[in-house]
């Protein structure tokens, strides 16, 4: 087959700007389509973007020129309606996290090779200019053996910004799995599997209060932990040291450091995809003295993982923030919950993964190649 792969886009809420706003410019995509369980949500973000039409999950799954459905629904929807996609005959892309369990999780990879279908996942910040910049200087030698990792996420909480919080502090969500894809993903793609770790978690306030928008002021329920520190082995000797916390009054994010035999990198936000890499050696005492690396590459923001997932559906070859991936991913996350949970009992990680091919530094989303 040639020309635009068909996209349609389950979920209209918050984050479907983004992705709308790019999906729409790559050439090598054709929207079609935008669905919601509200349909009036889906009609707007349709006329927002100009996609074409607009209206219920089963009419757009009903449709054959649609290959791929990208999943933006909140965690405890994105398995099911990533089912019924495959059902109808189509590849995934969903929002982080990949499952809620395991379990689903499993179920969710299984069905998609039964079926001879691909279920990516985000986050696809990992195939920006940041961390791919952060991979070609590791493989290059430049700070030597990667030894140790350090990242940091803290913040007082999303209910500040997002008009319905309730998600991100419910199962599936807390800093840990909404945040921890970024983080985890990037360690996984600079160090490799993890194979162990042990963690610490806590909740400061059983309930919290909506900042913004038209529920403001109302009180919901914490259901998860809002703090969670992490110690990770990789299968390949590095160790990683990450905090994820929604309960900092002292903002720092985007912190992501390797530590080498030869000197430390520091990454640019993991969130993102862009910005600036700095190597520091021994005997550097301030940040101006570290040399400065502009991260080059793609920096094409949210949607480059439905474009590279088009391209390898087209190729025959496997999409880079793979379902696999993301299943690794999640199993990290799962088992840092899981010893946090039991006083900080180390808890293997069973799952691997291997890790996909760095991208062309040229490599470019926008541009027509179907
Ligand atoms: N908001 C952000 O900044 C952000 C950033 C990165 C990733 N994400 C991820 O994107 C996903 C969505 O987040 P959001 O902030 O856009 O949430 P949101 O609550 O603003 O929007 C979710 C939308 O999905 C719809 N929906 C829920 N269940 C559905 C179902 N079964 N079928 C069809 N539609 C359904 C809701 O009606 C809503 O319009 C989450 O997984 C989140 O982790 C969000």
């Amino acid at each position: 087959m040639s020309g635009p792969v068909g996209v349609g886009v389950i979920g209209a809420g918050v984050i479907s700007n983004q992705y709308l706003e790019n999906l729409v410019t790559a050439a090598d995509l054709a929207v079609l389509m935008v669905a919601d369980l509200d349909p009036a949500r889906a009609a707007a973000q349709a006329a927002a973007y100009g996609v074409p039409s607009s209206g219920t999950v089963s009419e757009l799954l009903a449709r054959d020129d649609i290959e791929i459905v990208v999943n933006l629904t909140i965690p405890a929807a994105h398995v099911p309606v990533a089912l019924d996609a495959l059902a109808a005959g189509k590849h995934v892309w969903s929002e982080k996290p990949f499952a809620l369990d395991l379990e689903s999780g499993q179920a969710l990879l299984d069905e998609a090779h039964r079926v001879g279908l691909r279920v990516a996942c985000a986050p696809d910040t990992v195939l920006g200019a940041g961390v791919q910049t952060g991979r070609r200087l590791l493989e290059s030698g430049a700070i030597g053996t990667p030894l140790t990792a350090f990242t940091a996420f803290q913040v007082s909480g999303p209910e500040a910004w997002h008009p319905n919080p309730d998600f991100l502090y419910a199962r599936g969500a807390g800093p840990l799995f909404d945040m921890g894809p970024y983080y985890l993903s990037t360690l996984v793609q600079l160090l490799g599997p993890a194979a162990r770790v042990a963690a610490r978690g806590s909740q400061a306030r059983a309930s919290r209060i909506i900042a913004s928008g038209p529920r403001q002021g109302e009180s919901f329920a914490v259901e998860v932990p809002t703090h969670v520190s992490a110690l990770i082995d990789f299968e390949g000797g590095a160790t990683a040291q990450s905090t994820f916390s929604f309960q900092s009054s002292r903002p720092r994010v985007g912190v992501v450091e390797i530590a080498g035999t030869e000197g430390t990198l520091s990454l640019p936000d993991p969130n993102m995809f862009d910005g600036e890499l700095r190597i520091w050696r021994d005997g550097m005492f301030d940040e101006s003295e570290a040399e400065v690396v502009p991260a080059t590459g793609s920096t094409f923001s949210r949607g480059a993982g439905v474009v590279e997932l088009a391209r390898a559906i087209r190729a025959g070859r496997p999409e880079r923030a793979s379902g696999e991936f993301a299943f690794h991913v999640l199993d990290i996350m799962v088992s840092t919950q899981l010893s946090a949970e039991t006083d900080g009992a180390a808890v293997d990680i069973t799952s691997t993964v291997p890790i996909p091919p760095a991208l062309p530094e040229t490599w470019n989303p926008t541009e027509q190649t179907l």
